[in-house]
């Protein structure tokens, strides 16, 4: 049977214990903790431990969503994982989680790429195959171990990201105007390379001459990037109001992508929607990817900023460069 609604059950993340301050960032590179914080907000970001993996993490979160939600791993029947920064190349991700958390073998299990948006462009794909009626329960994480594929002597890149989970359990509701109301996603594939691995995959695999060049690592025009955040993530958030006949002042909260304070601050303006309305973490975690929404998520929930009956927008840009919004009565 189809459900009417599509809702959040439980949230969950998980960051690892290690952090890494602007001070200790200061000792391996040119920059300095007034430059990172002045131009990002940033202060600090975990990292995973060598030998703790992305499939690591994206448990530890899927697990506290479980067990937010009431359900058991035996309970879930699809199982997504958004993240660029999967233990292998193959197989997926998702399935390495399917084994550590024991979700049975009935189970969809596949991984979603779609960079920062990753988590939101996953929400809006679990919903859709709920609402088909054709599955119960989705277990939606965005995961990541950024420190893995970051050029640690590029100061311009690896001051900006961490490591980090976030996880949540969907379900259908026979509650209609609950749950996910809308999203909008979208991509402009004409600025891949703003923000991009150039080698490893299969264009350009891996020789002793990319790696040595830092060609497996993650190169941005981070200027570029940064006027496109503010475009998109405006655009994506105004065009999910009008489609919904809503304006900023319906939003009780708003969970951004946690990429650099001035660029929520500019959206922010843009929007009219005043600061505290924004729940940020970017300064504990900096840029955890696909994992930074639903890490924000699950953290003003239990902060108390999520009520019953609250609206709230997610809103994210990544590599692609993508960018997407959604829009959740609780
Ligand atoms: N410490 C000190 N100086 C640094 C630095 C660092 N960590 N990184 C770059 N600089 C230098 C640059 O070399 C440049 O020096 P120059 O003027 O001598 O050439 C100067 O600081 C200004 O660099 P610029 O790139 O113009 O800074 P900016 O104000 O645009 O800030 C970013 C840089 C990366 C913080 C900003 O562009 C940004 O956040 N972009 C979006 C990135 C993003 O969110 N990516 C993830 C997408 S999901």
């Amino acid at each position: 049977m189809r459900p009417v609604s599509t809702v959040i059950l439980g949230t969950g993340s998980y960051a690892p214990s290690r952090v890494l301050t602007n001070a200790d960032l200061a000792k391996q590179v040119d920059t300095s903790e007034e430059w990172i914080v002045s131009r990002t907000g940033i202060r600090e970001r975990r990292m995973a431990a060598a030998d703790e993996s992305t499939s690591d993490m994206a448990a530890k979160a899927g697990a506290k969503a479980l067990e937010d939600a009431g359900l058991a791993a035996a309970d879930i029947d699809l199982l997504i994982v958004a993240t660029v920064t999967p233990d292998l190349v193959m197989p997926a991700c998702a399935c390495i989680v399917q084994r550590k958390l024991a979700i049975p073998h009935h189970a969809a299990c596949f991984d979603l790429n779609a960079a920062c948006s990753g988590f939101i462009y996953a929400l809006d794909t679990a919903c859709a195959m709920i609402s088909s009626g054709r599955y119960k329960h989705a277990l939606v994480i965005g995961a990541e171990k950024f420190s893995a594929i970051l050029d640690w002597k590029d100061r311009s890149t690896c001051i900006l990201f961490g490591d980090g989970a976030g996880a949540t359990v969907i379900g259908g509701s026979e509650t209609p105007n609950i749950g996910l109301l809308a999203t909008k996603l979208g991509a402009y594939g004409e600025s891949v390379d703003l923000l991009y691995i150039p080698a490893g995959g299969s264009d350009q695999p891996a020789t002793p001459a990319s790696i040595a060049a830092g060609d497996h690592c993650v190169k941005m025009k981070g200027k570029e990037v940064f006027k496109f955040a503010v475009r998109a993530m405006e655009e994506a958030a105004r065009d999910i109001l009008e489609q919904e006949g809503l304006t900023a002042d319906h939003i009780d909260c708003v969970i951004p992508h946690q990429a650099n304070l001035r660029i929520i601050e500019a959206i922010s303006q843009y929007l009219k929607l005043p600061m505290d309305r924004f729940f940020i973490n970017l300064d504990r975690y900096g840029n955890t990817s696909a994992a930074s929404v639903p890490i924000a998520l699950d953290e003003a929930r239990r902060a108390g900023r999520i009520k019953r009956g609250d609206l709230t927008l997610m809103v994210a840009f990544g590599a692609g460069l993508t960018y997407g919004s959604a829009l959740i009565r609780w």
